[in-house]
C-alpha cells in the first residue's frame, strides 16, 4: 500500500531561471508564471488561494485582504532585498512569514551605483545619444564637460550594507571624501572602515558634489528628496537614486533638472515604475535605467536561490534563512 504524501504547493509569480524552478520542484508542487504575464490582483489571488508559499519579486502587494483570502499561505519569499510590497504587520497577525534576499546583491548593486554615478557625472549617455544622432561633426574643447568624480565629495543617504559598499568604493577607489546620513549612526569602527563621516541630511545636501540614495522605502522615507532638499544641493551636484521609486519626488526633480538647479541625475527607480514621468523623459541631463542595479546573471540567480532556500528552510525544515517578521509570529498550520 502506498501512502500519498502531499507536498507543499508553491506559486512563482513571475518567470525565473530554469534551475531555480527545477530546485523548487524537487521539494514542492510548483505553479509558475513561465510566460511572465502581468497578473492582475484577482489573478494573483485566484492562483494563490490553494498555495502554501510564494516566490515573489517585490512587486506583489501582500496585505491583510490578500492574506484573508489565501488561508493556506504560510510564507512569501521575495527574491529582492527590498520588501515594501509586504505589509509585515498584517503578515505577522495572519501568521505568514515574509523573507527577503539581502547580502547576495550588495557588491553588484554598489557597482551599479558607481556605474550610474560615472555615467551621470561624465554625461556618458547624453554624449552617446548625440553621437548616434549624427551630431558629432567636430571636436570642441568643452564638449560634454562633466563633473569630477575622483577627489570630490560623495554624500550617501542610507548607510546599510549597500551604502557601506559604495562608501568603500568611493574612498578607496576614487579618493573621495565620503559623508553619510542614516537613521542610526554607524559605530566608530565601521565609520573608520568605510572612511565615512556622519553629518545631518541638510549638511550632506549642501556639501556633497554627488548625492547617492540607498535608503529603503517606507512611509518615513517617502520623498526624502523633494523641492526643499533639491534647493539645498549645489547647482553643480548630481543626484543618484538606486533605492526605490518614491524616495525622490520625481516631478520636483524633473523641474530642478529642467531649470538646471542641479546639474544632473542618474535614476534606476521611479515613482509608479515601470512608467517614467514624461517630464523626466524630456530632460537630457538625466540617465535613466529600468531598475537593474542588481542585474547580473550571477547575482539575480543568487537572489532567486536565496528565496528558494527560504521556502525550503521554512516549509520543509521550519527554519528560514533570512526572515523579516519571525519575532512573535504564530505560524499558520496546514489547512
Ligand atoms: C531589490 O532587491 O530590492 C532590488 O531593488 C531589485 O528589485
Amino acid at each position: 500500500m502506498s501512502i500519498a504524501v502531499t507536498r507543499p504547493r508553491i506559486l512563482v509569480t513571475r518567470a525565473i531561471f530554469p534551475e531555480v524552478a527545477e530546485r523548487l520542484s524537487e521539494h514542492f508542487d510548483v505553479e509558475s508564471n513561465a510566460a511572465d504575464d502581468d497578473w492582475s490582483r484577482d489573478e494573483l489571488l485566484r492562483r494563490l488561494q490553494d498555495k502554501d508559499g510564494a516566490l515573489t519579486f517585490g512587486l506583489e502587494r501582500i496585505d491583510a485582504d490578500l492574506l484573508a483570502r489565501c488561508p493556506r499561505l504560510k510564507i512569501c519569499a521575495n527574491m529582492t532585498v527590498g520588501y515594501n510590497n509586504f505589509d509585515l504587520d498584517a503578515m505577522r497577525t495572519a501568521g505568514v512569514l515574509g523573507t527577503n534576499a539581502p547580502d547576495v546583491l550588495t557588491e553588484t548593486t554598489a557597482d551599479f551605483g558607481f556605474a550610474l554615478l560615472m555615467a551621470t557625472a561624465r554625461r556618458v549617455t547624453e554624449s552617446e545619444h548625440f553621437l548616434r544622432a549624427g551630431k558629432w561633426t567636430r571636436w570642441q574643447y568643452e564638449m560634454f564637460s562633466g563633473a569630477e568624480v575622483h577627489g570630490s565629495t560623495l554624500g550617501i543617504i542610507g548607510m546599510g550594507r549597500i551604502g557601506q559598499a559604495i562608501a568603500r568604493r568611493a574612498a578607496f577607489g576614487f579618493g573621495m571624501q565620503v559623508v553619510y546620513h542614516n537613521r542610526n549612526r554607524l559605530d566608530a569602527a565601521l565609520e573608520a572602515e568605510c572612511r565615512a563621516t556622519y553629518v545631518s541630511k541638510q549638511e550632506l545636501l549642501k556639501t556633497a558634489d554627488h548625492v547617492m540614495l540607498v535608503v529603503p522605502y517606507s512611509k518615513e522615507s517617502h520623498h526624502t528628496i523633494g523641492v526643499a532638499e533639491l534647493a539645498l544641493m549645489k547647482p553643480t551636484a548630481t543626484l543618484i537614486n538606486i533605492a526605490r521609486g518614491g524616495i525622490v519626488d520625481d516631478v520636483a526633480l524633473a523641474a530642478a533638472l529642467r531649470d538646471q538647479r542641479i546639474a544632473a541625475a542618474g535614476l534606476d527607480v521611479f515613482e509608479g515604475e515601470p512608467k517614467v514621468h514624461p517630464d523626466l523623459l524630456a530632460c537630457s541631463n538625466v540617465v535613466l535605467t529600468p531598475h537593474i542595479a542588481s542585474a547580473t546573471v550571477g547575482t539575480r540567480r543568487a537572489m532567486a536561490m536565496l528565496a528558494v532556500d527560504n521556502l525550503i528552510g521554512y516549509l520543509v525544515h521550519g527554519k528560514p534563512v533570512t526572515p523579516l517578521n519571525a519575532a512573535g509570529l504564530v505560524a499558520r498550520t496546514a489547512v
